[in-house]
């Protein structure tokens, strides 16, 4: 740990505006692996990526990392045998790292709260770790994921506790899934940051319609 790691990782989650969010993971990209994965103990990669293959057991799935930060993600499924997965997010800094891991056909700058320059049932599955969380990704997302994955494909995503419960997440989905645009596979709470003590919920969802 470096005497920044803890204003570095607090600046992302008091973040009160996009721009104020790109400039603190701009400042953490190049420590972000070790800080988290050493120092806090971030498990949420390797067990979303392990509950996404679990689901749909096809290496030859054509894959969205959404939010994919530094590739951990990535590397994990890479390691599982999947050949196909592109990468988004909205800081350079962050897609920078990611390339450098090679595990990712494309890699896409863009805002999720936005509406996506991605053509409709495009992914097979989609996953998105750690960026449904404080002053990240907010729930209206969840509709554009939908709408790039293809009906039967399947969506990965952990929200971290406390997020969860006060960022109206648990509503949208089940919203979601009492109008049929998806049905959930599995949702449990799980260690996230096990060094820091914090769990998320890691939930999988299959699309049904968009
Ligand atoms: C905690 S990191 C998680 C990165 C990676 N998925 C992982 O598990 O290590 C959150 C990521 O979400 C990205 N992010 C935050 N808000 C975003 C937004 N509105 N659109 C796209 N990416 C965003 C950040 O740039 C950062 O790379």
């Amino acid at each position: 740990m470096t005497q920044q790691t803890p204003e570095l990782w607090k600046a992302t989650y008091e973040a009160t505006t996009p721009q104020e969010l790109i400039a603190a993971y701009s400042k953490w990209a190049h420590l972000y692996d070790n800080d988290t994965l050493d120092v806090m103990g971030y498990v949420g990669p390797k067990v979303a990526a392990e509950m996404l293959d679990y689901h749909i057991d096809s290496p030859t799935a054509k894959v969205l990392d959404a939010g994919c930060g530094t590739g951990l993600v990535g590397e994990i499924l890479d390691g599982l045998g999947y050949a196909s997965i592109d990468a988004m997010d909205f800081s350079a800094d962050m897609l920078s790292e990611a390339e450098k891991k090679s595990v990712y056909e494309t890699l896409y700058q863009a805002d999720m709260n936005e509406t996506l320059d991605i053509p409709d049932d495009h992914y097979d599955a989609t996953i998105c770790v750690g960026t449904f969380t404080f002053a990240h990704v907010g729930p209206d997302a969840f509709d554009e994921l939908v709408r790039i994955t293809r009906p039967g494909g399947h969506i990965c995503f952990t929200i971290r506790d406390g997020a969860y419960q006060e960022y109206g997440y648990r509503s949208k989905m089940l919203e979601m899934e009492a109008t049929n645009k998806w049905q959930l596979q599995e949702l449990r709470e799980e260690d996230y940051l096990v060094k820091e003590g914090v769990t998320a919920k890691f939930c999988t969802y299959q699309v049904l319609s968009n």
